[in-house]
């Protein structure tokens, strides 16, 4: 048992030991960090992810300031209920554009990291006008009046280019086109081959039934993205990550 006896000497000075113990963490240390600056991205490239449409983008402003996360969560864990409940667990590069991401932390009403798809227009917009109409024991406040708020796109172009400064790869004619874009995906007479071209599967139509461009098309474009992204009857994860 010679070798063991050795340790009676780093325990018995306690400068040895604080050296020796500060150079194991440093070396501890070394080994978990280092390797994080040489990784280009800890997120799984997905194939389907894109940057939000112009229109989206807005409706997601407009879900951020009416305050649709305090109620909604927009993550799937990937537990048995949840999973049946709302679909296929939510990946991390599912909300890789998102800045901020709008995980949130509280449920009063679903998730909606899958609602994308799952009801019609219409009912979007009979729910947001009076939720009570569709669901007659909901507790969701109303939100007619994004019918009477027309949509200002005037930032457009500045909400894309931010949204690139902090990752999104939003390309130059992107944001060239981005208020035209804007227009076109709610208007029944719009370019709508131009903007499926930039943004694949998002929803197109006149959301809110109505002529003028409002909060509400805006809005109910961006619920009909949520989770559609990914096309799940091929998505495998990949095992080497
Ligand atoms: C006070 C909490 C609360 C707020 C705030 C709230 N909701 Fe809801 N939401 C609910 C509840 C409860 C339900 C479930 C009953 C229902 O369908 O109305 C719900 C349901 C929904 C559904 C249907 C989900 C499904 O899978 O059936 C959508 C879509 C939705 N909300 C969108 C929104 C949007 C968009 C906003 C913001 C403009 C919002 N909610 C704000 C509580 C809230």
């Amino acid at each position: 048992m010679a070798f063991i006896d050795k340790h009676a000497v780093l325990e018995r000075s306690p400068t040895l030991l604080l050296v020796s113990s500060l150079l194991v963490v440093t070396v501890g240390g070394i080994v978990e960090i280092a390797p994080l600056f040489w990784l280009e991205n800890t997120i799984e490239e997905v194939e389907g992810v894109r940057p939000y449409s112009p229109l989206e983008l807005k409706g997601r402003d407009i879900y951020i300031r009416e305050g649709c996360y305090v109620c909604h969560s927009q993550m799937i864990r990937p537990m048995r209920d949840e999973v049946e409940r709302y679909g296929h667990y939510s990946l991390a590069a599912e909300s890789m554009y998102d800045h901020p991401f709008q995980w949130g932390s509280k449920r009063t009403g679903p998730d909606l990291a899958r609602v994308g798809g799952r009801y019609s227009d219409a009912w979007h917009l009979d729910h947001l006008i009076d939720p009570q109409s569709v669901v007659p024991e909901s507790i969701m406040p109303k939100y007619g009046f994004l019918l009477e708020a027309e949509l200002d796109g005037d930032d457009i172009e500045a909400l894309l280019s931010t949204h690139r400064l902090v990752g999104v790869p939003y390309t130059d004619e992107q944001i060239e086109v981005s208020y035209a874009d804007m227009i076109a995906q709610a208007d029944p007479d719009g370019d709508w081959d131009a903007v499926l071209e930039r943004y694949p599967g998002a929803a197109v139509g006149n959301f809110d039934g109505q002529p003028a461009l409002t909060e509400m098309d805006a809005l109910i474009a961006y619920m009909q993205v949520l989770g559609t992204m990914v096309d799940f009857s091929t998505f495998t994860p990949d095992a080497s990550r």
